[in-house]
């Protein structure tokens, strides 16, 4: 299976700004899950670093964060984006990690599975990376939950091509609702598990993170005749879809964030 999104500078602006709705989720995953001082943690399918800067917060000055990203161009973006000592960032596949070091105290992930043709396999061998009782914590997401409410036409218009072009490239658009069934045929210990999503009304609410994801799968969905360029008109959609959320006095919500952890 191919990553999707196909342009990779916009790929990487959108992954950056996507850190301010996902990151505080993130966050709150992460110290539940135990992420802690001196902890040496990799993170799979590091993007442009948000979770591997996040973690490294976490882990501060004694412990160290390796982020494994298979796009050379985007571990270049996420090393121009951190001087921090404790964060490293290589090019890699997570469904191999070869090169990667044993006796990790954490594996992290956050939005990655879902794009993997075989996550089980690929949750195994994350967990392979740690040492006993090492902490394995993953954040994936259900894009198919509604985006904004009440529903509008052109929000059921947008995210109904988004989930379909999603669904002719193979990929598990509701891989969160999976995590505790995934970990166990991972043969791992019942995960804890957290779910949570981002809602705002008003003028400030984030229509946009919605229209750029949206807008990023605007090539698979030519590329499968879902829909068009003109059909979407992306440089205008987010302010639409905020129009349309304002003018029914609703809200735009993310989607719901499935966290889960375990000590293997
Ligand atoms: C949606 S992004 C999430 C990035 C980051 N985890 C975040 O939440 O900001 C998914 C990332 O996983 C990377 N990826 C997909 N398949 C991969 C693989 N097999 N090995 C390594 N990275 C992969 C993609 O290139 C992309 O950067």
């Amino acid at each position: 299976m191919t990553y999707p999104f196909t342009d990779r500078t916009a790929e990487d602006q959108r992954l950056v700004a996507q850190g301010q709705v996902f990151d505080p989720l993130t966050r709150r995953l992460f110290a539940r899950a135990g992420l802690a001082s001196g902890m040496r943690v990799l993170d799979l399918g590091s993007g442009a670093g948000n979770v591997a800067r996040l973690a490294a917060e976490f882990v501060g000055p004694r412990g160290l964060v390796v982020g494994v990203e298979r796009d050379p161009a985007a571990v270049e973006l996420a090393r121009r984006r951190t001087d921090a000592p404790n964060i490293e960032f290589r090019v890699g596949d997570v469904q191999t990690l070869d090169g990667i070091d044993h006796g990790f105290d954490a594996v992290i992930g956050r939005l990655v599975l879902m794009y993997l043709p075989d996550p089980v396999a690929a949750l195994r061998q994350a967990a392979s990376k740690l040492h006993p009782g090492g902490l394995i914590c993953v954040h994936e997401a259900d894009l198919a939950y509604l985006p904004a409410t009440p529903p509008t036409p052109l929000w059921a218009e947008a995210h109904g091509y988004f989930l379909a072009a999603l669904e002719k490239a193979g990929i598990e658009r509701r891989l969160g609702l999976n995590l505790f069934t995934m970990f166990r045929y991972a043969g791992l210990p019942a995960p804890g598990l957290q779910v949570e999503l981002f809602a705002a009304g008003g003028p400030d609410a984030p229509a946009w993170a919605w229209a750029n994801v949206i807008s990023a799968a605007v090539p698979l969905m030519e590329r499968h005749g879902i829909a068009t360029r003109a059909d979407l008109d992306p440089p205008t959609l987010a302010d639409r879809l905020l129009a349309e959320t304002l003018a029914a006095d609703g809200c735009v919500l993310g989607p719901p964030m499935y966290g889960a952890w375990a000590r293997v």
